[in-house]
């Protein structure tokens, strides 16, 4: 009986589990996870508040397509488009995943040439696009419909799905390297096939692929007014000096992200007050909406606050650091034969994990069926 071991438990590990256990018959196939994190951990540790070797839950996380600079990019924004159809299913089907259709609108100070032109990659696929053209304050815009989801509340809806309808089994570790799997299996055969869903690419021998480069993130979890407007769309500034400013609602009551810094190659996981001061004084100009108003008389309106008498602020839930993991070369699908061991590699995905988990997942299941084939011959 075919074992096959998905290493990590992120979005993308547990999406290339699902897809594997829908796809593959029950009665002939094996699945395992093993992750050091995951959604599986008791109420996904609250003190965990930040991660680099867990990067899913701290994700926005929404669908924002964008034109293709390179033929790489291209092949990857078509798995986005796989994954864009498999949410509208469950968005009408399975609104317990918390993926949600919404209006998502860009405004661009400095756009690119192919922003300007649309160009591939970019609108292909995508319902109600319009280009709005540039308004009174020289932003260029767009807007169509696209998705939001609660990383967290997806997180879990993958997990108890491949714990209670596919008997997937989870295994809690730290693997040193993909080879110690090797040690862990007593059932035949005792080589599986290994789906390396590590994020950094973890080494089949041990250490992380060169090429990783992360990518840190630095984002607001707000409690938003009774009436704030972002809540059934997501908007995303792309300024002239290469900073962003964004809203992102986390469907079924989980608050919205405001959002975010891009530090490549920075690994600090603390909070930075610097760049939460960014993020209020940017947030402060294009979405003021997203802030409370402190009730006058010295009433509060959120216990945790001091009072500041009829002053508009932010109300802060948590403050989210991560990683995102990308890779210099991109999302890595490929498989390898490692000391006569089939390895599928499916990592790399950068600030694009949620986008690409669908699509990608369909390739590593394509891959997986051609080793089973071969080994029938
Ligand atoms: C601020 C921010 C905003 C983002 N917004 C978006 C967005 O809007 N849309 C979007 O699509 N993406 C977004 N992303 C990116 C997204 O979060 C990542 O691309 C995605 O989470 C990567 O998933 P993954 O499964 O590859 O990795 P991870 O979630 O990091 O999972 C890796 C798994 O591998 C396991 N693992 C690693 N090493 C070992 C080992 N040695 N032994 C055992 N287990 C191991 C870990 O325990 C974990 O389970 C954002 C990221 C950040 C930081
Ligand atoms: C939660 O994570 C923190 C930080 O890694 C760790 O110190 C703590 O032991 C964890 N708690 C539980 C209940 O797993
Ligand atoms: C996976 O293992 C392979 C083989 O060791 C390695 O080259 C690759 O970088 C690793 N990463 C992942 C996640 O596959
Ligand atoms: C979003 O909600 C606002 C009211 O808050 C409403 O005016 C608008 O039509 C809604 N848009 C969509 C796309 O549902
Ligand atoms: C871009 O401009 C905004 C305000 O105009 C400022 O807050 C922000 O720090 C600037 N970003 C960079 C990268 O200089
Ligand atoms: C594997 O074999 C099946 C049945 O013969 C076939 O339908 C399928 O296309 C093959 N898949 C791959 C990826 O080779």
């Amino acid at each position: 009986m075919p074992h096959i071991v998905v290493v990590g438990a992120g979005v993308l590990g547990l999406t290339t589990a699902l897809t594997l256990a829908e796809n593959l018959p029950q009665s002939t196939t094996q699945i395992s996870v093993i992750a050091e994190w995951g959604p599986h951990l008791p109420s996904m540790n609250t003190s965990l508040t930040t991660s680099n070797e867990y990067v899913s839950p701290w994700a926005g996380a929404h669908f924002r397509p964008f034109p293709s600079a390179t033929e790489k990019e291209f092949e990857e924004l078509k798995l986005t488009r796989k994954t864009l159809q498999y949410f509208q299913e469950l968005a009408s089907d399975h609104p317990e995943s918390s993926v949600k259709f919404v209006k998502g609108v860009e405004y661009l100070e400095d756009p690119s040439e192919l922003y300007k032109t649309c160009a591939r990659g970019y609108t292909e696929d995508l319902q109600n696009f319009k280009k709005l053209g540039v308004d009174e304050r020289g932003f260029l815009g767009f807007e169509y419909d696209t998705w939001v989801v609660s990383p967290p509340m997806y997180l879990q809806y993958l997990y108890r799905k491949l714990q209670t309808i596919y008997g997937v089994k989870f295994i809690t570790l730290k693997l040193d390297s993909l080879q110690q799997i090797n040690t862990l299996f007593s059932e035949k055969p005792k080589r599986p096939i290994i789906v390396n869903c590590t994020g950094k690419g973890l080494q089949y021998s041990g250490g992380t692929d060169p090429a990783y480069e992360p990518i840190r993130g630095q984002t607001l979890l707000i409690n938003p007014p009774p009436d704030c407007p972002y809540l059934n769309k997501t908007i995303t500034y792309q300024l002239a000096n290469k900073s962003w400013i964004f809203t992102i609602h986390r469907p079924l009551y989980g608050g919205v992200i405001l959002g975010g810094t891009k530090q490549v190659g920075d690994t600090f996981l603390g909070i930075r007050e610097e760049d939460t001061k960014h993020l209020f004084k940017l947030g402060e100009r294009y979405f003021p909406s997203l802030m409370k108003l402190e009730a006058r008389n010295g009433k509060e309106d959120n216990i945790n606050k001091e009072s500041r008498n009829g002053e508009k602020y932010f109300d802060v839930m948590k403050v989210n650091v991560a990683l995102r993991p990308a890779r210099r070369g991109g999302l890595r699908i490929e498989r390898e034969k490692i000391n006569g061991q089939n390895v599928i590699h499916n990592y790399g995905a950068g600030g694009m994990g949620y986008e690409l988990s669908y699509g990608a997942s369909l390739k590593v299941y394509s891959l997986v069926e051609e080793i089973l084939n071969e080994s029938k011959l």
